[in-house]
């Protein structure tokens, strides 16, 4: 399939790389469950049960295609964000929307900035446009604005991706910071700030921007505190002119109704939200304790997430997530040095981080031995 000539040029020139193999995929490979799936960042704490009251709800009427304006639920989020609906577009998750920002923005041979060792499925999409990637170093296991948008200036970038707070580190930014690097974008240049965990992160992380400024889109989902990581629900926020580009090549019929209406449901449980909040906080807590106790680090995390730096490089590291692995516990780790030096353990419910804790020391007692 490799050198299909049916392939375009540039799918012939792509790797077959895939930036995340999932957590079933590795069980089939083990020929065995999990004991505990802390890599995906999900939540393990579910969904609303009034979401999932409107799962049930919407069932029955799965004959039906989504609503393509997906009405009801932008004018929620319309009414929740203080903006008008033309402010929003809603899609298949961030990770699908990034792909048809991309996709408005990059030709063959434009350039978009990142971090080396961000969130990958953003370079995965510049690849399968054509677009080169310019990647900036984090700052003391930070994403650097800074860097960013001076690397953009150099480099004439269409588009820069920060995510805030980050992906893999969990680090985060306050208001004023994202707010600068907004100041900061370059004539021709568009900010993709990337909101998945923001609401389980300080309200000082969280800028007010102006909806009407064109060099900033915002980009949010229902997959990490509201609990629907499985029915693929993101949206933009963003000026109206920009968002209505969408219209021209966006799949109008991509959204499920029975995703449009759990997500719906979940935006008015604002009480669940709290909830998850406070459930995520202790997690961190107890992820954060279960590191010390271990003699590892854990770096300070405004998501649904903990890295721990394991203290050694990166191989190190490997090591250690293989014996978790191994041991039934599902885990992540970043992709690049200096960030590989941790691994990353999502927010779980008692039973799971319990199932991590027993299993962590024989997992670096392995790593060490080797
Ligand atoms: C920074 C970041 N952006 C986007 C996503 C994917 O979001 P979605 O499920 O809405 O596609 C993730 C998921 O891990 C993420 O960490």
């Amino acid at each position: 399939m490799e050198n299909d000539p049916r392939l375009t040029p540039l799918v012939r020139s792509l790797p077959a790389s895939v930036p995340f193999v999932g957590p079933e995929a590795h069980e089939r490979a083990r020929g065995r469950p999990f004991r505990a799936r802390l890599g995906a960042n999900e939540s393990l704490f579910g969904p609303s049960p009034k979401a999932i009251a409107a799962i049930e709800a919407a069932a029955p009427e799965a004959w039906k295609y989504g609503d393509s304006e997906s009405h009801d639920l932008r004018a929620a989020l319309a009414r929740h964000h203080g903006c008008a609906p033309e402010n929003i577009l809603v899609g298949e998750g961030i990770d699908g929307l990034l792909g048809l920002t991309v996709r408005l923005f990059i030709g063959p041979g434009d350039v978009a900035v990142t971090s080396t060792g961000a969130y990958p499925t953003f370079n995965y999409h510049v690849a399968g446009f054509g677009g080169r990637i310019e990647a900036v170093p984090y700052t003391a296991d930070h994403e650097d604005p800074e860097r960013l948008m001076a690397r953009a200036r150099e480099t004439g970038a269409k588009l820069v991706y920060l995510t805030n707070p980050d992906n893999p580190m969990g680090t985060w930014h306050d208001a004023g910071t994202i707010r600068d690097a907004v100041h900061a974008v370059p004539d021709g240049a568009l900010l993709l700030l990337d909101e998945a965990y923001i609401e389980l992160a300080p309200d000082s992380a969280c800028p007010a921007l102006p909806v009407d400024d064109p060099r900033v889109l915002r980009f949010r989902t229902f997959s990490k505190a509201h609990g629907l990581a499985g029915a693929r629900v993101g949206y933009v926020i963003g000026e109206a002119g920009v968002i209505s580009a969408f219209h021209r090549i966006r799949n109008h019929f991509g959204m499920s109704r029975i995703s449009q209406a759990a997500a719906l449901a979940a935006l008015q449980d604002q009480e669940w939200l709290g909830h998850i909040r406070s459930e995520v906080a202790a997690a961190r807590d107890r992820i954060a304790a279960i590191a010390t106790q271990n003699g590892l680090t854990p770096i300070p995390s405004a998501t649904n997430f903990v890295a721990i730096d394991c203290g050694s490089d990166g191989a190190f590291a490997r090591k250690v997530l293989d014996g978790l692995m191994a041991r039934g516990i599902f885990v992540r780790m970043p992709f690049v040095a200096p960030q590989d030096r941790c691994i990353r353990i999502s927010a779980g419910r008692p039973a799971d981080l319990d199932a991590f804790a027993e299993e962590l020391p024989g997992a670096l007692a392995d790593a060490r031995k080797v």
